[in-house]
């Protein structure tokens, strides 16, 4: 254990430095006055109850990282491919139950029985004229020495899970990365896919997008590969960290959130069920047949494509052959039989009460399946969230108790649509809804250098207040906050309408201050048999100091949020967030289409949105106002300071993000609750601010009828509502 002066692991730290040791509980009584005057010249309501600072504990909990921990436990989750369902993902499980019992958190496993997806029977066959056909074998091969030669038989087979079972034997089309706009290319070009097998790379949109697009376009299969240009620009594995020749990227193509038999509900014991063939019917299903193919099978397909030379942004990378959009004469055979089967899967759920405030909750997530050994994706993470636990327990044994309650979830079936957090979300949403104050999520925790932190936007302070307390893992010179500033990240904090990961239900379903947070950069072998310890070990993470700053801001925010009286959110930068969107900026970029560029010249009013906003900004400076005069009291005069002004403050700033949710959702959509923020239409992956406005306006400049037009107005009069009822949670006043 490093001594406290020292950084993590005996390196001597600029940050964090630690305070001198608390006071100790006076033993005696003391006389009342002269406790009165050190109270309000100390400056601290915390030295009047003589307990350690909300601060002592988060300089402690920064001084007790350790990377041979965190080292340890990713070691331990990764000894075997943890696909969902598997007996092999309940030992890992098993594996984190057994480190959180350690740590005496009261520790539970929590069930459900959902639909999964395995693969039963794959092949691919390409032919051409005057070509022998060439059956691929849809196998991503180990290399001499790998330490993982023997379980990786235990990897599941590469495959898309959800794909439709079928064969379809047709001429191939080459469909670039599969966007929208990549078919509707191909149709002015008079590339015709009815019929034909889509060939798509990964790397711009949700891989369950490409295939739904396909099939939109009227492609009866598609077939996916990782292209060399983005995924093996650098020496590949295990010499350097990109995608090996037959490396694979395999992946869910549901679109939906949670089990698909229980579309809207919790998958609780007995609870009512849709039929498995009723849930593959759902337009949440990609509806086609499709396999992923390696970099070396799809480069085989795209040389044999003829027709027309693709355009310049269509092209392989160095060396590549000239690409073609076809269709033909290439013809791929592709057969797919899924097997579509109910599974149980297991979120584990540790609980640290809160002293002062147990029914007030924190909540931390990090989900455990993986497709394959799962060293970065996603337990890095796992490791993180381990590793913050065994400093919290020895926080624990040095007197810490939290004001709110903390609970460390590690979720199961992420990978097949974020199941095992939305069926928990939605089986406790009334519970959850009325007591958390915040949601901090962590898929992949570490993959590189860079740091990249995405928030609704009153955490932007807190993160970058907290990011300036941990140290770079990179250089000891410089703050976390620094790494940040120097990555390609913009915006700085990112926002979570898209799909991603386990944060999806808690913000765009029932309406959760959130964050996500990752360590990382290129990170190309992204859900092939490639992403396992060795990796990590070579290129992710060499020394596992990454794992320990992830950890180490993970926990921060955590102790900021669970410990302070006031709850550290700052809902000014909302109101900008809010504002920004529908204001005409020139030279603003964050890749969100602005509202007012697109209905300029449009019979739509922007004005209802402009007057809640403005609402809204009142409302922020009513509680900024009534929270300096909060901070002033502590100090000066600690008893107009009633714990139920206290509550009260905290309540509606807990409470303001939920007003941004709505009963009957986005249109069409009616999961989606959150207005403000969801996936977009087109790409799940992709984040969008008014997402229910973005539909419309991309329908109505499709269409460009009135009515059309009048959707587009009525979706602006329903994101102003929520605001006007966020701004009345905020101020806590009634109309
Ligand atoms: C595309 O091909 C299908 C099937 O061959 C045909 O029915 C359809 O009319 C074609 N579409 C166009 C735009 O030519
Ligand atoms: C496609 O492949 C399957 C399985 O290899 C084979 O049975 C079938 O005859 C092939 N179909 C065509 C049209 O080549
Ligand atoms: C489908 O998966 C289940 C559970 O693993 C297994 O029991 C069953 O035999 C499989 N069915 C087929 C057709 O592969
Ligand atoms: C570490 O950061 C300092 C201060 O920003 C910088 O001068 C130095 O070059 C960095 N060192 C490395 C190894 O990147
Ligand atoms: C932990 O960090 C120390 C100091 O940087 C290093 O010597 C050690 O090898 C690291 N442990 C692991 C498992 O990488």
């Amino acid at each position: 254990m490093p001594t406290p002066q020292d950084g993590v692991d005996g390196s001597a730290a600029r940050i964090p430095l630690l305070p001198p040791a608390p006071p100790r509980r006076a033993a005696v009584r003391l006389h009342p006055l002269p406790l009165l005057v050190a109270a309000a010249f100390a400056a601290s309501y915390h030295l009047f109850f003589l307990t350690p600072a909300p601060s002592y504990y988060q300089s402690l909990y920064l001084s007790l990282g350790s990377n041979d921990t965190a080292a340890a436990h990713l070691h331990a989750l990764t000894i075997r491919p943890h696909l969902a369902g598997t007996g092999a993902n309940a030992l890992a499980a098993a594996h984190v139950v057994s480190a959180l019992s350690s740590h005496s958190f009261p520790t539970r496993l929590t069930g459900y029985s959902v639909l999964l997806s395995y693969p039963a029977r794959r092949s691919l066959s390409l032919s051409a004229p005057d070509r022998d056909t060439v059956h691929f074998a849809l196998k991503q091969e180990t290399y001499a020495g790998d330490p993982y030669e023997a379980v990786s038989a235990e990897v599941v087979p590469t495959f898309l899970a959800y794909a439709a079972s079928g064969s379809v034997a047709a001429e191939a089309v080459y469909a670039n990365y599969g966007r929208a706009e990549d078919f509707a290319y191909l149709a002015a070009r008079g590339v015709n896919v009815t019929g034909k097998v889509a060939v798509a790379r990964y790397g711009k949109v949700f891989r369950g997008d490409i295939v739904r697009n396909a099939r939109e376009a009227g492609a009866s299969a598609a077939v996916l590969y990782t292209d060399a240009k983005d995924y093996a620009v650098g020496k590949a594995f295990p010499d350097g960290p990109w995608m090996p020749p037959t490396g694979v990227q395999v992946g869910s193509t549901f679109k939906g959130v949670g089990d698909p038999m229980t579309p809207m509900w919790a998958s609780s014991e007995g609870c009512e069920r849709l039929s498995i063939e009723e849930a593959m019917a759902s337009d949440d299903m990609p509806g086609i047949p499709a396999l992923p193919v390696s970099g070396k099978d799809g480069a085989a397909i795209i040389q044999l494509i003829g027709g027309d030379v693709a355009p310049e942004d269509w092209q392989g990378g160095d060396g590549a052959p000239v690409y073609r959009l076809g269709p033909g004469p290439a013809v791929l055979n592709l057969t797919y039989i899924g097997n579509e089967t109910m599974a149980n899967i297991q979120n584990v759920i540790s609980v640290i009460e809160g002293k002062e405030e147990p029914e007030r909750y924190v909540i931390l997530g990090n989900h455990r399946d993986a497709w394959t050994f799962g060293g970065v994706d996603p337990n890095s993470g796992t490791a993180a969230l381990l590793e913050l636990a065994q400093r919290l327990s020895e926080l624990q044994k040095k007197g810490w108790r939290p004001r709110r309650t903390i609970i460390l979830c590690n979720w199961d079936a992420e990978e097949y649509g974020l199941t095992g957090s939305t069926e928990w979300v939605e089986e406790n949403r009334a519970m959850l809804t009325s007591r958390t104050v915040a949601y901090l999520n962590v898929d992949s925790a570490v993959y590189g250098r860079g740091f990249y932190a995405s928030a609704t936007p009153q955490l932007d302070e807190l993160l970058k207040e907290a990011s300036k307390q941990v140290q770079n893992p990179d250089n000891e010179t410089q703050s976390l906050y620094d790494l940040w500033m120097a990555s390609d990240s913009s915006p700085l904090v990112g926002r979570l309408g898209g799909g991603g990961s386990d944060y999806s239900a808690f913000v765009q379903h029932i309406g959760i201050p959130s964050v996500d947070l990752s360590i990382g950069s290129d990170y190309a072998v992204y859900h092939s048999l490639y992403d396992d310890f060795i990796w990590m070990e070579k290129f992710g993470d060499p020394l596992f100091q990454r794992h320990v700053a992830a950890a180490s801001m993970w926990g921060l925010v955590a102790l900021r949020l669970s410990d302070e009286e006031i709850l550290p959110f700052n809902y000014s930068n909302y109101a900008a967030e809010l504002e920004r969107i529908v204001t005409v900026a020139p030279g603003y970029q964050d890749g969100a289409l602005r509202i007012n560029e697109r209905v300029l010249g449009m019979p739509v009013s922007l004005s209802p949105l402009h007057k809640s906003i403005k609402e809204f900004r009142r409302a922020v400076l009513e509680v900024d106002s009534e929270l300096k005069a909060l901070q002033t009291w502590k100090i000066w005069a600690p008893w107009r300071n009633s714990p139920l002004k206290v509550r009260d403050i905290n309540d509606r700033l807990m409470m303001t993000e939920r007003a941004f949710t709505e009963r009957e959702g986005l249109s069409g959509r009616p999961w989606y609750k959150h207005l403000i923020y969801g996936p977009s239409l087109h790409n799940d992956y992709g984040a969008e601010v008014y997402p229910g406005v973005d539909d419309a306006i991309q329908t109505a400049m499709r269409t460009n009828t009135s009515k059309s037009w009048q959707s587009v107005q009525h979706e602006i009069h329903r994101v102003s509502r929520v605001i006007n009822q966020a701004a009345l949670v905020l101020s806590g006043g009634l109309t």
